[in-house]
C-alpha cells in the first residue's frame, strides 16, 4: 500500500521516461527472427517486457544485458529451438498474442501461459486467424484463453478481416506468415498502432500498409521474407507513460514539464490530440523522425475547456481517435473529473478485456474518490468540475490504473491509499519514485 498527499507546489521538471513498451518488446522478438546481432538501447526493464526476454531465452535464444543496451544474438527465421518449459507470459498481452503468432509456425510444440489476468483474456481473436492459417492452436482448458497449446506446422497465408483495431492481432498474423514464408494481409476497423511495420520493414521485410477512404486499414506482408538485423534499434520514451506526466502538469496550476524524447507516432499519439481539443499547451521541440518519430514533449499548465463541444456542450472522446489513446483512456477519464463540462467517451469497448476491465475499475475507483462517473457498455460519461478526495484505492493489479488514479491523488482533498502498487513494475518501475521526485 502507499499513501499519495495532494501536492499543492506547482511541478518545474526536465524528465525522460523508459522506453516504449511495444517497441522494446518488437526489438526483442524482430531480434530473435533475424540473421544478425541487434543491439537495442533505451530498452523498458519492465516486467512485461522481461517476461517476451524469458520466452525468447526459453527458445535458445542468447540475449545479453548489459546497464544500457541489450544484444539480442539473432537465430533466423528457422533457429529456434523447442522450449524445455512451459513459456510464460506474465501480465504482458503483447507477448501472448504475438509469440502465439510465431509459435504456430514453428516445427515444434509449445504451450504458452501467463498469470490469472492473461488467462482471462480473450485469444479466440488470435486463434480464428491463425487456425485459418492452418494453425493447430486451442486453449488448455477449452475457452480459447491461456495457457495456449501450439502443435507447430507449415501455415498457408490469409487475408483476414479482423473485427477489432488492434495491433496485437495484426502483428500475431504478420509474424506468424513471416515465420511460415507465406504471405498475408489484415484488415482491421481502423488503423491500430503500427510499430511491428515499421520496425519489419527495419529489418528488411517489404511489408506494406494503407488506410482506406473509410478509416479501415490494411497491412501486409509478402511471402518469402526474410529478417536482416538492422544493427542498432533505439527505443523512445513511452507516450503511454509520459501522459501520467503530461496529466499531472495539468491537475496542478503553475507546473511546466518536459519530457525528452518521447515516441509520438501518429498510431499512438492521440491523448495529445485530446490534450489540445481540451485547450492544453502541449508542445513538440526537437523533433527526430527516425524508426519512429520522437520529440520532447513541453506542457504547462492551462484551465482546461474544450471547444469542441457536441451540441449539448459535452465533449466527446471516440471512433477512429480511440486506437490511438487507448491505453490513456483511464488517465483522460481522470482529467476529464476537472473540465467544465461533460465528457463522453465512446467506441471503446476494447477496456473491457485489457489488463482489467478498465471500464468498470476507473467507475469504481474514481467514484470513490468523489467523481460522477458512469461506466457505458463501450466508454464512460463524466461528469467536469466535481472536485476529488482522497479514497481507498484498489487498482485490480492493473498498472495504468494505479498510475491514472495516483495522478488523481495529486489533486485530491486528503490522502489517498493505492492497494497492490507494485503492479506498476509491469511498465514502469520507477514511476512512484518519479513522481515524488516531482
Ligand atoms: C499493444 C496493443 C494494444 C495496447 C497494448 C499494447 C501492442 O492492444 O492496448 O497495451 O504492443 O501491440 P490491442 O492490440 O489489444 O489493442
Amino acid at each position: 500500500m502507499l499513501t499519495i498527499s495532494p501536492s499543492h507546489q506547482p511541478f518545474h521538471r526536465e524528465m525522460t521516461v523508459p522506453g516504449d513498451k511495444s517497441i522494446s518488446h518488437r526489438s526483442i522478438m524482430l531480434g530473435a527472427l533475424a540473421d544478425g546481432v541487434t543491439e537495442i538501447t533505451g530498452f523498458l526493464n519492465s516486467a512485461d517486457c522481461l517476461s517476451t526476454m524469458a520466452c525468447f531465452r526459453a527458445l535458445g535464444v542468447d540475449i545479453e544485458e548489459t546497464k544500457d543496451r541489450i544484444l539480442v544474438h539473432g537465430k533466423g527465421l528457422h533457429g529456434l529451438r523447442a522450449p524445455s518449459v512451459v513459456l510464460d507470459a506474465g501480465n504482458s498481452g503483447t507477448t501472448t498474442r504475438l509469440m502465439a503468432g510465431i509459435l504456430a509456425a514453428q516445427s515444434f510444440d509449445s504451450t504458452l501461459t501467463g498469470d490469472d489476468s492473461i488467462k482471462k483474456r480473450p485469444m479466440k481473436r488470435v486463434i480464428d486467424p491463425l487456425r485459418a492459417m492452418g494453425a493447430d492452436i486451442s486453449g488448455a482448458a477449452g475457452n480459447d484463453c491461456a495457457p495456449l497449446v501450439i502443435h507447430g506446422r507449415s501455415l498457408q497465408g490469409t487475408d483476414w478481416m479482423s473485427p477489432q483495431a488492434s495491433a496485437q492481432v495484426k502483428s500475431c498474423i504478420l509474424l506468424a506468415a513471416l515465420c511460415a514464408g507465406v504471405p498475408a494481409s489484415v484488415t482491421e476497423p481502423a488503423l491500430s498502432r503500427d510499430h511491428s511495420e515499421r520496425m519489419l520493414r527495419a529489418f528488411g521485410a517489404e511489408v506494406t500498409g494503407a488506410v482506406h477512404a473509410d478509416g479501415s486499414a490494411t497491412a501486409k506482408i509478402p511471402a518469402g521474407c526474410r529478417l536482416l538485423s538492422p544493427g542498432r534499434i533505439e527505443v523512445p520514451g513511452d507516450i503511454s507513460s509520459a501522459a501520467f506526466f503530461l496529466a499531472a502538469a495539468l491537475m496542478i496550476p503553475g507546473s511546466e514539464i518536459l519530457i525528452r524524447h518521447v515516441g509520438i507516432n501518429p498510431t499512438r499519439a492521440g491523448i495529445l490530440t485530446v490534450l489540445r481539443r481540451m485547450g492544453a499547451l502541449v508542445t513538440e521541440e526537437n523533433r527526430d523522425d527516425s524508426l519512429e518519430p520522437c520529440a520532447d514533449l513541453r506542457v504547462r499548465y492551462s484551465r482546461l475547456s474544450p471547444k469542441d463541444t457536441d451540441e449539448h456542450g459535452n465533449f466527446v472522446i471516440g471512433g477512429g481517435l480511440i486506437p490511438a489513446l487507448i491505453d490513456e483512456l483511464p488517465v483522460i477519464a481522470v482529467l476529464a473529473t476537472q473540465l467544465p463540462c461533460r465528457t463522453l467517451i465512446k467506441d471503446a469497448r476494447e477496456l473491457r478485456v485489457k489488463e482489467s476491465d478498465r471500464i468498470a475499475v476507473m467507475t469504481e475507483n474514481l467514484k470513490r474518490m468523489g467523481a460522477r462517473i458512469e461506466g457505458t457498455e463501450d466508454g464512460f460519461i463524466i461528469e467536469g468540475g466535481v472536485p476529488l478526495h482522497g479514497a481507498e484505492i484498489d487498482p485490480h493489479l492493473d498498472h495504468r490504473i494505479a498510475m491514472s488514479l495516483a495522478v488523481a491523488a495529486l489533486s485530491a482533498e486528503g490522502d489517498t491509499v493505492i492497494r497492490d502498487d507494485d503492479c506498476v513494475r509491469i511498465s514502469y518501475p520507477t514511476f512512484f519514485r518519479e513522481l515524488l521526485a516531482l
